[in-house]
């Protein structure tokens, strides 16, 4: 028998979102059921509305996520009813060639429940990233499921599953900044803001914030910035140059997705250094650089899928960072919301009010 629940679907491209009634199917083999205790409102939820993602509406939002293990399909051994769990969006699969070869963070396999969940019409929804988390239940892959202390804020907990990782992990998974280097983070978002308190905790000493609003960099020393530029007054190239002995920054991480702010990233960086690419571009967007400097330059030029994470590695590590007070992940928490103010946080979003707005159930 399916359960019925509410939930946060988008029926079409730009249309409000709407609270709606949502079937969930029991758990069959390998799936889980997950009671949301809380789900962040990330720019990803906004592009499925927009129509950026797909054309397969209605979809189901929500996908940054943490709850309750209720009830799991046969086959199921890596998680029990009664667990805390983060959702994760890249269940890693063991088989394909980048698993074979040791590399299960870039895993080309991964995999989502099975069954679909439905309106109450039956009409199948596509669950955002294969999540759909803004729903009182939902059905994923158990592997889906990363259990985690209990002992963190669900609102906390739930930003790990995405855009805390995602911006976290290209500072030091991909990024792989070390102690003693310089970063500059453009673009200070959620996704720049944790890359910043990546390059903190993994022992950066000149850690540059840019951005082209004063609150956000205002927000962006608490995430341990030493340094802010404000690129609509100053040339961030030459600002982050001034500050690193003439040089450019050993990692540039770009938070933001576009052309104009990549190849800026490009140049702020020192000789053989790296730059990493964790904002996402649109499908018009193009980059034009000196073949040339792409040599010469040397270094690495990266970009950074889900903050090259493995779930069940970095999702518990980054948890119990939080609890022992060495990661302020709460600080990502703008406001706790309810399930109908979906639609107002995309609005708070687009005006660059919060970073992020969390629904808790
Ligand atoms: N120069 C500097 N900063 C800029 C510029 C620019 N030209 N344009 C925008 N910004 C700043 C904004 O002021 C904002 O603070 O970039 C930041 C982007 O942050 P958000 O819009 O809050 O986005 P965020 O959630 O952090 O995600 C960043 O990562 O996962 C992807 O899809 C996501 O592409 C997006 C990116
Ligand atoms: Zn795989
Ligand atoms: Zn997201």
């Amino acid at each position: 028998m399916a359960i019925s629940v509410q939930g946060v679907v988008s029926r079409g491209k730009g249309e409000p979102v709407q609270v709606t009634e949502v079937l969930v199917p029991e758990p069959g083999p390998g799936e889980a059921l997950v009671r949301i205790q809380a789900c962040g409102v990330c720019h990803t939820d906004l592009h499925y509305k927009m129509g950026g993602i797909g054309d397969d509406y209605p979809y189901l939002l929500g996908h940054e996520a943490a709850g309750i293990v209720e009830a799991v399909g046969d086959n199921v051994t890596d998680v029990a009813p009664g667990d805390f769990v983060i959702l994760n969006w890249r269940a890693v699969c063991g088989q394909c060639r980048a698993c074979k070869r040791g590399r299960p963070w870039y895993c080309f396999n991964t995999h989502n429940a099975k069954q679909k969940m439905t309106l109450a019409d039956g009409t199948p929804l596509s669950p955002a990233l294969g999540i759909g988390a803004f729903a009182e239940k939902t059905l994923v892959a158990s592997g889906q499921c990363t259990k985690v202390n209990p002992a963190i804020a669900p609102e906390t907990a739930g930003l790990i599953g995405c855009g805390v990782m995602a911006g976290l992990g290209a500072a030091i998974n991909t990024g792989g900044v070390t102690r003693g280097d310089s970063v500059a983070v453009i673009g200070c978002g959620g996704v720049g803001d944790a890359a910043l308190l990546g390059a903190r905790l993994a022992g950066a000493t000149t850690i540059i914030a840019v951005d082209i609003d004063d609150k956000k960099l205002e927000w962006a020393r608490e995430f341990g910035a030493t340094h802010t530029i404000n690129s609509r007054t100053t040339d961030m190239v030459e600002g982050i140059r001034e500050l690193t002995g003439g040089f450019g920054a050993d990692v540039v991480v770009e938070a933001i997705g576009r052309p104009e702010t990549y190849k800026q990233a490009f140049f702020a960086r020192d000789l053989a250094g790296v730059v990493v690419l964790v904002g996402v571009p649109t499908p018009d967007m193009q980059l034009e650089l000196p073949l040339l400097e792409v040599f010469g330059r040397g270094g690495a030029l990266k970009s950074s899928w889900y903050g090259d994470c493995l779930p069940s590695r970095d999702f518990p590590m980054l948890v119990d960072l939080h609890l022992d007070g060495r990661l302020p992940l709460e600080k990502f928490v703008s406001e706790t919301i309810g399930i109908g103010d979906v639609e107002a946080a995309f609005t708070k979003m687009e005006h660059g009010e919060v970073l992020r707005s969390v629904v808790v159930f």
